[in-house]
């Protein structure tokens, strides 16, 4: 498996770094536009290789695409994160324009890759990769639901004062702060629905600080945050290299799942050796269903801004 991450600012490196210490992938190649700085990331983590025990080969490269070719997996961290005060939706006009150049570039070495788009705003700059570069729709998966998944059973473990390992929890929708849907409803506890030991406002709590979970961190760093966004997207690497068939939140272009259409939206997928093996139909409530659809004209409305 050979992995090509672009972007070696905070999260494409600490993608690289997880994914060479979970030790799946023969190789890792990280590109960045700026000179010399992604073989200074890749030469740094190398020298962690025989103190963290991973056999991966970790390269960098300016800006040269042909040393990404044969890529199974290529993951878009490139263009600009969010500063304290800012939406994910107001990096479009600069990340766009990265976004399409970088998928083209990676799809004319790489005809079969499998892209995860980590850009902002992620379901739009998914769209576009598939727009631009017209691959299968099973493979372009953005990475949003994972992450954002995540931060939701951190909250749930942190109110419900378990390890997280005990919680099970889903955040489907718009990777932004008003259009992610964590499913309460369905959360558990060793599979005890949440709402037999939190109170409905406890988990109006939890609900509020995972759609802003991102944004808290953005606040707190002075910049987005990348070991969560890293490590999910190394989840989801591992998941296709190992053909795990795990079920991950990821935004996917939608042809009627979900009554939906021509947009990539998080929805729960099953990740193996082709990408999205499929798209997993659950049934939602009416409300959910409503914030859904509410989602989904968030996500076209920044969507129509492309053209
Ligand atoms: C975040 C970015 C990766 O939520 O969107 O931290």
């Amino acid at each position: 498996m050979k992995v090509t991450v672009v972007g070696a600012g905070a999260v494409g490196a600490s993608c690289a770094e997880y994914i060479a210490i979970k030790d799946f992938a023969e190789e890792v190649v990280l590109l960045d536009i700026k000179e010399g700085f992604a073989e200074g990331k890749a030469m740094d983590l190398m020298q962690t290789a025989s103190l963290m025990s991973f056999d991966t080969k970790i390269t960098g490269t300016t800006n040269d695409y042909s040393k990404t070719a044969n890529s199974d997996v290529a993951v878009i961290t490139s263009g600009i994160p969010r500063k304290p005060g800012m939406t994910r939706e107001e990096l479009i006009g600069i990340n766009a324009g990265i976004v399409k150049t970088v998928s083209e570039n990676l799809v004319k070495h790489s005809p079969n890759v499998i892209l995860i788009v980590v850009s902002n705003p992620m379901d739009t700059m998914a769209y576009l990769a598939h727009k631009v570069t017209g691959l299968p729709k099973n493979k372009i998966i953005g990475m949003g639901g994972a992450l954002d998944s995540a931060r939701f059973k951190y909250r749930l473990a942190e109110a419900l004062e378990c390890p997280q390992s005990d919680v099970d929890g889903m955040v489907l929708g718009m990777h932004s702060d008003t259009g992610m849907i964590p499913l309460t409803r369905l959360a558990t506890r060793n599979s005890v629905p949440v709402s037999n030991f939190l109170s409905n406002d406890r988990l109006a709590q939890v609900l509020e600080d995972t759609k802003v979970g991102g944004a808290t961190l953005t606040k707190l760093l002075g910049t987005s945050a990348w070991y969560a966004p890293g490590a999910a997207v190394s989840s989801m690497v591992q998941a296709i290299a190992c053909d795990q068939k795990k079920m991950f939140p990821c935004s996917v272009l939608l042809d009627g799942e979900y009554g939906m259409k021509d947009l990539c939206i998080g929805v729960p997928v099953i990740l193996g050796k082709n990408g999205i093996e499929s798209i997993v139909e659950i049934p939602l409530s009416e409300e959910e269903k409503e914030i859904m659809e509410k989602s989904a004209v968030a996500v076209r409305d920044v969507n129509a801004l492309l053209n």
